[in-house]
């Protein structure tokens, strides 16, 4: 894996409080020096890189937290501003996302067979923006948990992947699939945040009120959308394990959908593969050995053999 740089709109960076940090250009696959610390980045700079179609620059890793603590209360600003028009905040939301979802996948040589998933959630952003239903929920999930949202979108991501690799799936049924994904943890608004933020081991009361997240996001989901059943189905089931072990049904095999199923690999394996505060990230083939033998019976075996083929390296997949 290589370093994560995050993308920032550029006009993110002329926002009021865009922290003094070096700024990086996009070239190919490298990151070239765009502005160091502590020098100023004036609007001239940034008509001219509009100028020459630039839309983002980017912040090293050294510069992740600051960033996304930016990135966090910016974005809910930006949500939060009465006088912007829902088009604007959903521009910047969605550029931000997308380009970030483009950069989770750092090898390089799959950034071509990339396209077309991310041409998909593209769609489903869309889809997003223009339906109130949902995007009134993704906007709630935001200004409550922005990791949530940005694990969500990685999820989503990766989902897209492994259904266009396992299934045939229709369009609808993917935007159904990505919009499920998408809000698969809608119901973490329902859990205190001092559980979601806890760092050490979780008390069984708490436990129990945050196994509580996938019915309670289904639920209201349910009640408040228009979601298909493929799309709730996810947000339901995506803690289900192939072995009945899982919550809130204890379902088993086939008895989990299969949008879910995928659902759940991902889910496990973006949170094992992600940079948190607790822990650092795992590799792809570690994270993968985990799930296969750690994990043994909670997935389905022919899913996380076609995870593997997306994920690792040296076993180049052909998307679409
Ligand atoms: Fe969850």
């Amino acid at each position: 894996m290589g370093e994560l740089y995050v993308p920032v709109s550029i006009e993110s960076i002329q926002a009021e409080f865009f922290p003094d940090v070096a700024l990086f250009i996009r070239s190919g696959t490298k990151y070239i020096l765009y502005k160091s610390h502590g020098r100023n980045f004036s609007s001239l700079d940034a008509a001219r890189l509009m100028t020459n179609n630039v839309e983002f620059l980017f912040v090293s890793p050294a510069d992740l937290e600051v960033i996304t603590t930016f990135m966090e209360n910016n974005a809910e600003r930006v949500l939060n501003d009465d006088t912007l028009q829902a088009k604007t905040k959903g521009k910047i939301i969605y550029q931000t996302s997308i380009n970030f979802v483009g950069d989770l996948f750092e090898h390089p040589e799959k950034v071509s067979d990339f396209t077309r998933s991310k041409r998909l959630v593209e769609n489903l952003l869309h889809y997003l923006a223009s339906d109130k239903d949902s995007f009134n929920s993704l906007e709630t999930v935001m200004s409550h948990n922005y990791y949530t949202f940005v694990h969500s979108l990685q999820v989503t991501a990766l989902s897209v992947l492994l259904h266009s690799e396992a299934y045939l799936l229709s369009h609808d049924e993917m935007l159904d699939v990505g919009i499920g994904t998408l809000l698969h943890d809608f119901g973490k608004i329902f859990v205190a945040p001092e559980i979601l933020n806890k760092e050490g081991k979780l008390t069984a009361a708490e436990l129990e009120a945050y196994r509580g997240h996938p019915e309670e996001g289904y639920q209201y989901l349910k009640k408040n959308t228009r979601l298909s059943d493929i799309s709730l189905g996810v947000v339901r089931s995506h803690h289900e394990r192939n072995n009945g072990n899982g919550y809130p049904q204890g379902l088993k095999g086939p008895a989990i959908t299969r949008s879910a199923q995928v659902g759940a690999i991902c889910d496990v394996y973006c949170t094992l593969t992600i940079d948190r505060s607790c822990r650092k990230a795992l590799s792809s083939s570690i994270a993968l050995q985990i799930m296969k033998q750690e994990m043994k019976g909670s997935f389905n075996e022919r899913l996380l053999d076609v995870l593997e083929g997306i994920v690792c390296a040296d076993n180049p997949a052909q998307f679409l």
